[in-house]
């Protein structure tokens, strides 16, 4: 049976004590979430170790925005998968759409720093997505199977059970605009075959795949109640403990 997952992306919010504040409000109500429902955030880099200390015991993750693409040594301003783990984390984003758009990650990148976030034990919150010209196009399942398949088909299906893959189409993110239900689940369920044609169903249907875009308590509980949305990685609404929270109470 696959994980049910809500993580939430602080993005560049917060400073080390607001940080420090918000995840123990998370904390102190984690308790109230079913315990077949995984709690992760991700902060920025710099909270991580302190905000490691507060969630020590609670069985809530700690995951990375991000990742270097380099082992470790003379990359100025790069932080590297060991100092992850280091500093407490069990996961790492990878491939969101913002760093995609504004840094410069490509597919080939993303292998990179897959490889080294499972070598050195992280789980992997793989993002994908299409942009709104793509969608316009008719465009989004093609772009999201090409971003599934030029990451994931390098590696093998012992690896996908460290895997987790969140759908967060461009045009929802940080606008308000929600992907319906079905344009959600659409997309889950073609992940999810793309994952099969490769792995098998077996582990296909054990891949958790999440779904982000101006997820909220009001629109949550459609979304999770599709078969194959498995939880949710979301933006704004993680920076408030009570939404939070809500959103984990939504399936
Ligand atoms: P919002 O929930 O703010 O739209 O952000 C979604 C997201 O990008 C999570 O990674």
């Amino acid at each position: 049976m696959r994980k049910k997952i809500v993580a939430g992306n602080w993005k560049m919010n917060t400073t080390v004590p607001e940080g420090v504040e918000l995840a123990k409000a998370v904390v102190a109500k984690a308790a109230g979430v079913p315990s077949e429902v995984g709690l992760v955030i991700a902060p920025p880099f710099t909270h991580l170790a302190c905000v490691a200390e507060v969630l020590k015991g609670s069985g809530v993750g700690l995951s990375a925005q991000n990742c270097a693409d380099k082992e470790k040594g003379a990359f100025t301003g790069e932080v590297s998968v060991d100092m992850l783990v280091s500093a407490g984390c069990g996961y790492t984003i990878l491939g969101h759409s913002e760093r995609r758009q504004y840094y410069g990650e490509t597919d080939d990148k993303l292998v990179t720093k897959t490889r080294l976030a499972l070598g050195a034990g992280l789980s992997v919150i793989l993002c994908v997505g299409e942009n709104l010209d793509e969608r316009e196009q008719g465009r989004q399942f093609d772009v999201v199977s090409e971003q599934i398949k030029n990451v994931l088909y390098n590696f093998s299906a012992e690896d996908m059970a460290r895997i987790i893959v969140a759908y967060e189409p461009v045009w929802a993110i940080g606008t308000g605009k929600t992907a319906t239900a079905e344009q959600a689940e659409e997309i889950h369920a073609c992940i999810r075959k793309v994952l099969a044609d490769k792995f098998g169903a077996g582990v296909a249907d054990d891949v958790t795949i999440l779904y982000g875009g101006s997820c909220k308590p009001s629109n949550a509980r459609e979304l999770f109640a599709c078969p194959d949305i498995d939880g949710g990685l979301i933006g704004g609404a993680a920076l408030n403990a009570d939404d939070f929270i809500k959103i984990a109470l939504s399936f």
